[in-house]
């Protein structure tokens, strides 16, 4: 059975960098309170019309296929995770394969729903046509532009401050040699607070508004008519929402639980670990998941600094930075994880 390894790498992020002073001049927040929750610098926002997310996971795409030397028209499959899809429908993916000049319908497009695990959850089913035989080659885009989506002003702060844009992309590969590529991967989800980090309007729920939160047994009298009303933009009910402290208290949980199912399904420990990068959530959330574990700070990759959480992109961005700076060397032993909306969680073990 062949196995799939990363044959090549990079991403993308907008050349506009947004300082946390920048966004005080919006809401009532300051460099201060940002740094200190979370560790975020700046971030790069798209520039409107011209950078969706479909094109920065175009740019993503290009210069991972170009270090995989390789031409568009020879992948199999095209894996595209996003929660701020250019589009409601279709998806993001076919998009990129437009983008790519890609002309040959024998390549589909699919599209993954997962949030900040969007990259892990593709990267397991990547794998698993890869090991099945049905596909040699696979791309693999994570990208955001949350920047068109936010709350700018006070009551969105706890969310906005978080967010940023980019896309990273890898091409996956089969290999012959057993002890090279993906060795092991975890995926999981639990629904029960799914609202606690979502996004719930528009939706085909029929629209909450700030005087009825409830999104069973909403009723709306005009039919038809409440996938997305005036009166949810001026309640501010087309924002995302998050519970800051119960998904910090979660993410924490969950993190240090995956990596140890994945380190046990391989028989290897911790301290085997050469580069873990999380998903860039909050930097606080990345320290503890290390200090819990006990990695000293040369086995983890953190750069939420430069470019703040850019959910389904933030694990290929970061794992292409630490790339391009060396930090990676054939033979490493690689662990990605990420939690996130859903909630989803998850991690995966590379032999790189
Ligand atoms: N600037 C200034 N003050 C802010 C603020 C901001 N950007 N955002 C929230 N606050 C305020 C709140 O209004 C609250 O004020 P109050 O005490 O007067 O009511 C206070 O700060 C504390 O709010 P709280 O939400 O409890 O803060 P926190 O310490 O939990 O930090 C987060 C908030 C969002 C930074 C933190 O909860 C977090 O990072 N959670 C995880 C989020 C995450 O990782 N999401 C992505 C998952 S993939």
């Amino acid at each position: 059975m062949p196995s799939s390894y990363i044959k090549g790498i990079g991403f993308y992020v907008p050349g506009n960098v947004v300082s946390n002073d920048d966004l005080a001049r919006h809401m009532e927040t300051s460099d201060e309170w940002i740094q200190e929750r979370t560790g975020i610098q700046e971030r790069r926002y798209s520039t409107k019309h011209k950078e969706t997310t479909s094109i920065l996971g175009t740019n993503a795409a290009k210069k991972a296929l170009t270090n995989a030397r390789m031409k568009a028209e020879e992948l199999d499959l095209i894996i595209f995770a996003t929660l701020s899809p250019d589009y409601y429908f279709p998806g993001c993916g076919v998009l990129l394969q437009r983008q790519l000049g890609i002309t040959k319908t024998e390549i589909p497009a699919l599209d993954i729903r997962n949030q900040c695990s969007g990259f892990v959850y593709g990267l397991s089913v990547a794998d698993a046509f890869i090991r099945s035989g049905m596909y040699q080659n696979i791309l693999l885009v994570g990208a955001e532009t949350h920047s068109m989506g936010l709350d700018f002003s006070t009551e969105g702060r706890n969310v906005t401050v978080i967010f940023g844009d980019g896309a990273g992309a890898v091409v996956l590969s089969a290999t012959s040699e057993t002890d090279r590529g993906i060795l092991a991967t975890r995926i999981h989800a639990d629904g029960t607070h799914a609202e606690e980090l979502a996004m719930i309007n528009p939706g085909s729920h029929g629209g909450v508004h700030a005087d009825d939160l409830t999104i069973f047994g909403y009723e709306e009298s005009e039919f038809g008519k409440t996938f997305i009303s005036p009166k949810m933009i001026t309640d501010g009910m087309i924002y995302p929402n998050m519970n800051g402290p119960f998904v910090f208290k979660n993410a924490v949980a969950r993190f240090p639980e995956v990596i140890g199912e994945v380190l046990d399904a391989t028989g290897l420990v911790k301290e085997d670990i050469d580069l873990l990068v999380c998903h860039q959530a909050n930097l606080r959330i990345s320290q503890f998941v290390q200090k819990r574990m006990g990695l000293r700070d040369d086995q983890v990759w953190n750069n939420i600094q430069k470019y703040g959480n850019t959910t389904a992109a933030s694990i290929p961005i970061a794992l292409a930075e630490a790339v391009e700076a060396g930090k990676v060397k054939k033979g490493d032993l690689i662990c990605l994880a990420a939690f996130g909306s859903g909630f989803t969680w998850g991690a995966s073990l590379i032999r790189w």
